[in-house]
């Protein structure tokens, strides 16, 4: 009320097939959610990373803040695909411009990109003496994607007052309702709509992240087609709501020859991580996205990978009327909200 303590941050997490937006109370007992609200997009409003339908995305994102909270104006947002990079390597103590420069030289090894076109943010996770090493955590991201996506952001009437990166608003939503079990190797799978976002913890930190250019997309499309169905009804039949006008041993067949690219995808990138960590196993998967929603794929995920999983539920430590958001059943959803509830999460000042 007197413009000290932060009382509460907006996640708005713009994924390819919705918006999802999740507004948490911040207080000294937790968190506790105010408003909620999802949108789905039109199918090729957004293609991974690629904004197709600019106005769309605007139109949607608008209404959804028109639905849920027309006063909200500062929100956090994330970026993920091909334009941003994450990493975490270990360089010699150094501080100020000597560090940058070490950065810098790090990320040139890393991105994609020409560093000179590169807004980059790290961390300093750890710094450690004896051995005169620190762990550095790294996000760039092309500056001309990033000013693209802030000014969609500013188009709509908000206010981008913290620009996270998916894999890191997981982690964030895993390590605020969850006591990390140190001594399990631990992987936050996020299925989204084309991407797959991996992040590894181990010894109770964060270790890796990866992200899988594969996603339920696949699905959609074999459903719709195999169905011979409009995006609404395969939408629908993906949620279980067509009942029995869908054949269910079909749709299970569909779904899991859809999953095998996005399934070998996720095992090439644990093998890549086991041989660069000399980590022996994964011990244990939480699966969040909307790919945690889908019928049979997590099962089929858990039996190739041979892990035990769970699902993820970001909602377990915050709290929120149920009557209240009862259309949205967000206990049945949880997952879905994952990205948003780790942005909302963020302490913005
Ligand atoms: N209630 C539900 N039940 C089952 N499946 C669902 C449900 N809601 C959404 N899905 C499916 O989840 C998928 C989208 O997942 P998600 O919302 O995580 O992706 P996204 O964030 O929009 O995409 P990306 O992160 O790749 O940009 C869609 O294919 C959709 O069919
Ligand atoms: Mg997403």
């Amino acid at each position: 009320m007197f413009g000290g303590r932060q009382k509460s941050a907006v996640g708005l997490d713009i994924g390819a097939n919705s918006i999802k937006l999740v507004k948490l109370d911040h207080d000294k007992d937790g968190f506790s959610i105010s408003a909620i609200g999802i949108r789905e997009l039109p199918p090729d409003a957004i293609v991974a990373d690629e904004i197709r339908d600019r106005e769309a995305v605007i139109f949607n994102i608008q209404s959804l803040i028109d639905q849920t909270d027309p006063k909200i104006k500062d929100v956090v947002v994330s970026i993920s695909g091909h334009s941003v990079i994450t990493d975490k390597f270990t360089i010699d103590r150094k501080s100020g411009p000597e560090a940058e420069q070490a950065i810098l030289f790090e990320t040139e090894q890393r991105a994609p990109f020409d560093v000179d076109d590169v807004t980059l943010d790290y961390h300093i996770i750890k710094s450690d003496e004896e051995i005169n090493k620190m762990d550095v955590l790294l996000v760039a991201a092309r500056r001309e994607y990033l000013q693209m996506f802030l000014e969609l952001i500013e188009d709509c009437g908000l206010r981008p007052v913290v620009v996270d990166d998916d894999a890191f608003a997981v982690l964030n939503s895993y390590v605020g309702n969850y006591e990390i079990d140190a001594s399990k190797v631990t992987a936050l799978v996020n299925i989204g709509h084309d991407v797959c976002n991996i992040t590894y913890l181990a010894d109770g930190l964060f270790v890796a992240t990866r992200d899988v250019s594969a996603g339920t997309r696949e699905i959609f499309n074999a459903v719709q087609r195999e169905f011979r169905l409009n995006p609404e009804l395969t939408a629908k039949a993906l949620k279980g709501e067509m009942g029995d006008s869908i054949d269910q041993d079909m749709l299970k067949a569909t779904i899991i020859s859809a999953t095998e690219e996005l399934v070998s995808g996720v095992e090439l990138a644990f093998s890549y991580f086991k041989s660069q960590t000399k980590i022996d196993a994964v011990d244990w998967v939480v699966l969040s996205g909307g790919g945690a929603l889908i019928p049979y794929l997590p099962e089929f995920l858990q039996s190739k990978l041979n892990v035990p999983l769970e699902i993820a539920n970001p909602l377990r430590n915050i709290d929120y009327d149920p009557e209240l958001f009862q259309y949205l059943q967000p206990e049945k959803i949880a997952p879905l909200l994952t990205v948003a509830v780790g942005l909302a999460m963020r302490k913005t000042r």
